[in-house]
């Protein structure tokens, strides 16, 4: 039984020009390093540029009775923290919420979405799936002891993505680190990197029933089978197709600028732009995303 989630909306993202001329310089370049036409056709302009707009929520498939409602912990309600909520509370689940400023600041949101709001230590200790969705610089803020003593089979899913420009310079992950393997080493904990290599709009509009053609696909990388398995389970319940990336030393395939890095594609295309990353291009691709993605993020540093 289908159901229908609430419209929203997010920031504009200024800067459409830089975005669209890289979006053009990868489609060019795009049949040199043997990737497929649906990757041509979904360059990463678009991710950059409609990420940020306005978004309506498609349908999304509402729980069997006999699935378990999932016990949710959000840290990070911006763009991809609030739209994975609204899109978990549709289905059931139950999702405590939680920013940098605290829950009273959060109530409204939180009540309009139908979520729970709490500060991030309660998030963390909130259930059974952990969603760690703010910027990568905002990790090392995180307090030190938010995951001791938590119990080992919580799983705590990565969204995140490294932006120079937004995150300042992180040598570790300059000289190699993974963005994901960098977020687990400050967190003390595995995580699992899911969600970001979908842009927000496509997150909000996109999920289709299994066995759609085309239907979007969702790469999943990290250690853990049994944690892999509960986050694509939610990727499937949200309408994405999920897809194994591998472990966490992989994930660097569908970090920002890459073949996989937000360009709506199917899961054979999905496999063929993880299989095309080249990793001695990693400084590349990061550039690349980083100078698309400038204009926004320093608009946003105006505000
Ligand atoms: N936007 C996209 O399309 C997209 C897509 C895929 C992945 N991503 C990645 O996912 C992450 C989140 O992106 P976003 O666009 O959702 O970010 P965003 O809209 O800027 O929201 C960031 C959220 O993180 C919270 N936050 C910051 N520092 C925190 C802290 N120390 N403790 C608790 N909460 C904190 C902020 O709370 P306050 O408002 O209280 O500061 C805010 O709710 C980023 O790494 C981004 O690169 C984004």
């Amino acid at each position: 039984m289908p159901s229908h989630c609430n419209s929203t909306s997010v920031a504009n993202i200024p800067g459409a020009t830089r975005a669209r001329d890289f979006g053009r310089h990868e489609a060019h370049q795009a049949p040199a390093i043997g990737v497929s036409q649906n990757f041509i056709e979904h360059p990463l302009e678009e991710a950059i540029t409609t990420c940020h707009q306005p978004v309506r929520d498609t349908p999304c498939r509402v729980p069997t009775p006999q699935e378990p409602r999932m016990k949710i912990g959000i840290i990070g309600a911006g763009s991809i923290g609030a739209t994975l909520a609204r899109k978990w509370v549709k289905l059931g689940h139950e999702v405590s919420l939680a920013n940098s400023r605290g829950p009273d600041t959060l109530r409204e949101l939180a009540a309009e979405i139908g979520a729970t709001p709490v500060t991030a230590v309660q998030a963390a200790r909130s259930g059974e799936i952990v969603v760690v969705t703010i910027p990568q610089r905002a990790v090392a803020d995180l307090p030190k002891d938010l995951f001791i003593g938590l119990p080992t089979d919580v799983v705590v899913i990565d969204t995140g993505n490294y932006y120079p420009t937004r995150d300042g310079v992180i040598s570790a992950i300059e000289e190699g680190l993974p963005d994901s393997s960098w977020v687990s080493e400050h967190l003390g904990r595995p995580v699992i990197k899911a969600f970001n290599n979908i842009g927000v709009q496509s997150l909000a509009e996109k999920s289709t029933p299994k066995g759609t053609p085309g239907r979007v696909a969702l790469s999943v990388a990290g250690a853990s089978p049994d944690a892999k398995a509960k986050a694509m389970r939610l990727i499937d319940e949200l309408g994405f197709d999920p897809v194994d990336a591998g472990g966490i030393e992989d994930s660097w395939r569908q970090q920002p600028g890459t073949p996989a890095y937000c360009r709506d594609l199917d899961v054979p295309h999905l496999k063929d732009a993880l299989a095309a990353a080249d990793r001695s291009r990693i400084p590349e691709y990061r550039k690349a995303a980083d100078d698309a993605a400038k204009p926004f993020f320093e608009a946003q540093n105006r505000r």
